[in-house]
């Protein structure tokens, strides 16, 4: 081949390359179908929430995937006969026998959104402890559940599974649960690791819990993320209103979420694993006081015509409430623990006030930039059925009071999710502001290799750099060889 030729033929190679490269590049834009920042959002559907009446019923069609980097299943259950993870609604989950086939029509959701991670969570509340305690107690049933586990997450195309025991040692378990339950960790990822899967799980964060519970930092060995339940730190079974969920406390008051978090740090969890845990629900108290905080109530508070639960309001409960002129309640917003406390006028046959503490959206902004500073993977939410996911409520005006930077609200395309909207805004806004503060912090991510998203991104933006490096290589090249 001589000179003249390749001269001719330049052209059209670099045409091609540059349709390549630029290909790869709009694919990899194209596909960012999820948040625009790179912190983890995730999002638990309590999947019964099919069953509540009216505005209240959320199926998995209702969820919206660009919202979220991860979306949690709850919950399936454990059978303790078979040492086997189990659906506890096989007519909702399954599709077998006419189901409605739940697993697979959020897995699917992947199809249109490949940045979304999709796990499975085991456990909850009403599943107890016990059974967990005596499937972690055995070595052969904890390595026979590793993989039936593993075969079934994948079975129905599951990123992952999420450990919901609530909680090791606590509910009917033992004292050694907290070394088992670092065994169980361990054995679910020598499995995972044979096919990518996500191990994660969700975290008391009561002091007296993690405590008892957790050996912080094995388990964070074999976890890709803690997702820490900040909230219940009060409720009506105190029989005074206290809140759901502050931010801050006082020095000896271990009820905290920035105690919960500076506790675990402190026990040895790697800032980039922590996921901070936010209410998208409120807890009621009655009381024949004023209803003010510490008030005298009784122990059991109220309910909410969808959720249906004493002591428990959904935010988009509460929404509609606060946003009835004619309803009669007031709200009131506490600085220092970041929290909405919200009361009703006194009612005049039971003489009762009725109040709910909960996370407003700007409780979540705050919060958000809680976990910004501390160099949290990112933030969870229970559950995206409650916020207002269809846009009832009007919005907030005061979300980013507590912000600096912020002249005036993000402008949003759609009212609904008004608690998830303000995650990603002020998961953004937050670390803008940290990034103008040029707060110095050491970049721990190149030692802690998260699975899953974070390490997906890095990969895909490494791609593209070297694509280009490859691209302008070349072309040098080329254009040599043509003079
Ligand atoms: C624990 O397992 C037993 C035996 O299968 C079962 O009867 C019981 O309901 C389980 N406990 C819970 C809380 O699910
Ligand atoms: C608003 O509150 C009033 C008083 O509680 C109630 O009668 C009315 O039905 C509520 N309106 C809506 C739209 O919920």
């Amino acid at each position: 081949m001589d000179g003249h030729m390749a001269f001719r033929q330049a052209p059209l190679l670099l045409v091609i390359l540059f349709a390549l490269v630029t290909g790869t590049f709009w694919a990899s834009v194209a596909a960012r179908t999820g948040p625009a920042h790179d912190k983890v959002v995730v999002c638990y559907i309590s999947t019964w929430a099919v069953y509540r009446p009216g505005q209240g019923a959320y199926s998995i069609e209702n969820f919206d995937p660009s919202l979220c980097t991860h979306v949690v299943y709850a919950f399936a259950g454990l059978d303790i006969t078979q040492a086997a993870i189990k659906s506890l609604d096989p007519w909702q989950d399954l599709k077998e026998e006419y189901g409605k086939g739940g697993y697979e029509r959020l897995t699917a959701l992947k199809r249109s959104h490949p940045h979304l991670k999709v796990s499975l969570a085991i456990g909850g509340w009403n599943e107890g402890s016990k059974n967990y305690s005596t499937l972690v107690s055995n070595v052969e049933q904890r390595q026979y559940f590793a993989k039936q586990v593993s075969a079934f997450v994948r079975k129905y195309n599951f990123d992952g599974l999420d450990l919901d025991w609530e909680y090791p040692t606590q509910r009917g378990g033992r004292p050694q649960d907290r070394e088992n339950f670092v065994a169980l960790t361990k054995d679910l990822r020598e499995e995972f690791d044979n096919n990518g899967l996500l191990l994660t799980s969700a975290i008391g964060a009561a002091k007296h819990v993690i405590d008892k519970a957790y050996d912080v930092r094995q388990i964070s060995r074999y976890l890709d993320y803690l997702h820490i339940m900040c909230y219940d730190y009060h409720g009506s079974w105190d029989q005074k209103i206290g809140n759901n969920a502050p931010l801050t406390s006082s020095a000896v008051d271990p009820l905290s979420v920035q105690y919960s978090i500076d506790y675990l740090l402190q026990l040895g969890a790697p800032p980039s694993k922590l996921v901070l845990g936010l209410p998208f629900y409120g807890r009621t108290f009655k009381t024949v006081s004023q209803g003010n905080l510490n008030d005298a109530s009784d122990g059991v508070g109220f309910r909410g015509p969808y959720t249906r639960e004493d002591g428990f309001l959904g935010y988009n409960e509460i929404c509609n409430i606060l946003s009835n002129k004619t309803s009669g309640w007031s709200k009131q917003w506490d600085a220092e623990t970041s929290q909405m406390l919200a009361r009703s006028e006194r009612n005049v046959f039971t003489q009762d006030v009725s109040v709910v503490t909960f996370d407003s959206s700007r409780s979540i902004a705050n919060k958000v930039k809680f976990a910004m500073k501390k160099r949290l993977a990112g933030v969870m939410v229970w559950s995206v059925d409650t916020d207002d996911f269809l846009g009832n409520c009007e919005l907030d005006e005061d979300t980013y009071a507590d912000f600096r930077l912020v002249t005036s609200a993000p402008r949003r395309l759609n009212h609904n999710y008004p608690l998830l909207r303000t995650i990603n805004e002020a998961t953004s806004l937050a670390l803008e502001e940290l990034a103008a503060d040029e707060v110095v912090v050491p970049d721990d991510s190149e030692n802690e290799i998260p699975h899953g998203s974070i390490a997906d991104r890095k990969n895909a933006a490494t791609s593209i750099v070297s694509l280009g490096l490859t691209a302008s290589f070349l072309y040098t090249i080329l254009h040599s060889f043509t003079n």
